[in-house]
């Protein structure tokens, strides 16, 4: 059997990492900027996320959600606190886009409407309700198109307004910095603006935190940089450093019930283990922080370097966009190979960094000198 070819692939096999490098399986090492499209979290290989999760699969590796899973009550807590979202409720699944899904569903049972607005240039995921809040008709299957979805613009709540006030609106789904949008960060008054139009309307706000979360924005949330709570607020990515796994916080608003949501996978141990091991290390070696005075950092000597192509440079923390007046493709091929530099990228002339949260001023300045060279 071959692979279904939908991924252009880089020519390279990454084969063992370490902190913020990568390297192939000819022994060439690479800085990783990238971590895996946002995914390592606390760095590749962990010494104490590899002694958890060994000792995890040591003990038992996956019971199902019909029997009592101290670990799953354990992270609750834990998650609970370092996001201080306490008095929120937490349900696991296993992917982005499954966690969007059933906040869309979730918000559909709560006030029994159908109607979903979202941001222009949004990306969600791909299952059916997540693709279809997602702003490109490429990935939509006809299947997908089923009329839910207005696509609005960003930081324009007179255009948000008037849809808000038709009152059948279900759930609006924010990024609050866009990811595959080009590093788009909402601002604070359309946010609170907004957060206020559905409490007056009984719409509920969703927050991907997917990509912009877990730390990365240099607080625990991009939406706590623009002092709004959200009603539902989904992550994945970073929460298990690369244990596919995600989860979606619920506000004390809805109440549970009995089999109205459910995965055979979510929250399993191993998941459960991966995601304490990631808030054990976010805790001890201080990564929001990191992320903050890092991102600052990187964010700084991007601007300051006035370099060749690079019209601008925008983010939070360890979420940067660099907009360039050329495509990023012939740039970012050379990164990889000739500079051995993994980066990503939005749209045709954005390269997006989406660095391990353990990044450290030294792998900023190693990683200047070699896009310069690029440049
Ligand atoms: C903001 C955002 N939401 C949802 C998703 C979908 O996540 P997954 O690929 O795990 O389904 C992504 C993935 O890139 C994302 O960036």
């Amino acid at each position: 059997m071959k692979l279904y070819d939908v991924y252009p692939l880089f020519d390279i096999a990454i084969e063992k990492g370490k902190g913020c490098k990568v390297w192939d399986d000819q022994g060439q090492e690479y800085l990783d900027l990238y971590g895996g499209h946002a995914v390592i979290s606390i760095g590749h290989c962990h010494p104490h996320y590899v002694e958890m999760m060994t000792n995890q699969l040591n003990t038992l590796g996956f019971y199902s959600n019909s029997v009592q899973n101290p670990l799953q009550r354990k992270l609750a807590e834990r998650l609970g606190k370092i996001s201080g979202y306490e008095d929120y409720s937490l349900f696991l699944v296993n992917s982005g886009a499954e966690a969007n899904e059933n906040a869309m569903k979730l918000a559909s049972f709560y006030n029994g409407r159908t109607r979903i607005l979202s941001l222009e240039k949004a990306f969600h995921g791909r299952t059916s309700l997540a693709v279809e809040v997602t702003n490109n008709p490429k990935i939509i299957a006809p299947i997908n198109a089923n009329g839910h979805v207005t696509y609005l613009p960003l930081n324009n709540l007179e255009a948000w307004k008037p849809e808000l006030e038709k009152g059948d609106v279900c759930a609006c789904i924010v990024e609050c910095i866009q990811g595959v949008g080009g590093i788009r960060m909402v601002d604070k008054a359309f946010l609170q603006g907004l957060r206020a139009l559905c409490d007056q309307y009984n719409t509920v706000l969703i927050c991907d935190e997917i990509q912009c979360g877990y730390g990365r924005s240099g607080k625990f949330f991009a939406h706590q940089h623009l002092d709004v709570k959200p009603d539902l607020i989904t992550v994945a990515k970073g929460i298990g450093n690369g244990f596919p796994m995600s989860g979606l916080l619920i506000s004390p608003k809805f109440e549970a019930v009995y089999g109205q949501l459910g995965t055979t996978f979510g929250g399993n141990h191993l998941a459960c283990t991966a995601a304490l091991a990631v808030i054990d290390v976010m805790e001890q070696e201080n990564l929001v922080d990191n992320a903050r005075e890092v991102g600052d950092y990187l964010i700084k000597r991007l601007k300051e370097e006035n370099l060749p192509h690079v019209v601008d440079v925008r983010g939070r923390g360890l979420m940067v966009g660099i907009e360039l007046d050329v495509s990023y493709k012939e740039i970012r091929t050379r990164l990889v190979k000739e500079q051995h530099c993994f980066t990503g990228c939005s749209g045709t002339n954005v390269i997006r960094l989406l660095p391990p949260l353990c990044l450290s001023k030294e792998n900023v300045d190693d990683f200047i000198e070699r896009f310069k060279k690029v440049l």
